[in-house]
């Protein structure tokens, strides 16, 4: 039985089977791969995208699911292990996710950083032990420093795209947000296209370096696929030969658990919002990617996000086909254990 926690969990045969089989569902949307099968979704944070998506997608498959939204309407839940219980929550995940196994096939769960602990947070522990007391296949529908299900559907993105695996020039770049938001997208991304054999730039302001694991992982991985990877606060020096500009917006890890620090720090760079003049030095038909949801003027201008650079609509429809293949490669691999 297998996991989804992150992109390396498919190995390259699994992940070229689930690019093609996304490809054949989005030609022919309607299966009957999941009939009779039960998929649980459990969000213990917002979503719009990767809840909307996964429930089409198994509905789509001949599937039914069901969500939970812990605290809202079903008990609050735990994650932290070793706990004296005498707060909110009611239930720890050491139970709930036994029990919501054995009414489903597969198990989707949504469960953001405490933001407290860098350490802790990049180790990755609530979904990391959620999985391991799962009877069924588990997918991380994001997690403290994961986003696996949009890293796949960024893959197909830039294969949609005919950006060259090899050599294909990408940049991943901090963006300006009112908020200091979580690692888990940028960590995904840069690891995504790493893999893929880019010529990857990390482009950001200082204080807003990557955590070394997270540069690190990236590193091997660019290194086994024959890519590349920097990092630079150089604006005119990364976006130069762009293909790609993915902007994200990430908290500054050295003030990581220190919001009101890190707001004066971020607040530095009002003018990391991608406008037209980003795009001045790049290809002549470089992208605009972000994985939404994204404020309007400022993380991204109108003028790039409503014109013809902005892929990102392709991005999220790319969720429901990539999360199709997911699954179904997932119960192909085998059931209950
Ligand atoms: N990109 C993404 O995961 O979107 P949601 O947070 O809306 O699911």
């Amino acid at each position: 039985m297998k996991h989804y926690l992150d992109l390396e969990d498919l190995d390259d045969a699994a992940l070229a089977r689930v690019l093609a089989r996304a490809g054949e569902l989005e030609r022919s949307p309607i299966s009957d791969a999941l009939r009779s099968r039960v998929v649980g979704l459990v969000f213990m944070n917002p979503s719009l995208r990767t809840l909307a998506s996964m429930q089409a997608g198994v509905s789509q498959l001949g599937g039914s699911s069901f969500v939970l939204t812990p605290g809202q309407g079903t008990w609050q839940l735990e994650t932290r292990t070793g706990v004296v219980m005498n707060g909110a929550a009611a239930e720890h995940v050491r139970e709930a996710i036994p029990v919501l196994a054995e009414y489903c096939d597969l198990l989707g769960v949504r469960c953001f950083a405490d933001g407290q602990d860098l350490r802790h947070d990049l180790a990755d522990p609530a979904i990391r032990a959620m999985a391991e007391v799962s009877s069924v296949p588990f997918v991380n529908l994001e997690s403290a420093i994961a986003h696996p299900c949009q890293a796949l559907a960024d893959w197909k993105t830039l294969d949609d795209l005919e950006v060259p695996r090899q050599g294909g020039r990408f940049v991943l770049s901090w963006a300006n947000h009112p908020k200091a938001l979580p690692l888990a997208v940028p960590a995904a991304v840069v690891a995504m296209a790493a893999r893929r054999g880019m010529d990857v730039t990390v482009l950001r302001p200082e204080g807003f370096g990557l955590p070394e694991t997270v540069m690190q992982n990236a590193a091997r991985l660019a290194a086994r696929s024959g890519g590349s990877l920097r990092e630079t606060d150089d604006r005119a020096l990364a976006l130069a030969g762009a293909q790609v500009i993915y902007a994200k917006s990430w908290t500054a890890p050295q003030f990581y658990g220190r919001p009101e620090e890190e707001a004066k720090h971020r607040a530095r760079f009002p003018d990391w919002c991608v406008d037209p003049s980003w795009f001045e030095h790049t290809t002549p038909n470089a992208h605009f990617m972000h994985c939404l949801p994204v404020r309007r003027n400022v993380v991204v201008s109108d003028a790039v996000l409503d014109g013809p650079r902005s892929v990102v609509v392709r991005q999220a429809g790319n969720r429901l086909h990539t999360q199709k293949a997911l699954m179904v490669e997932l119960l192909s691999a085998g059931g209950k254990g």
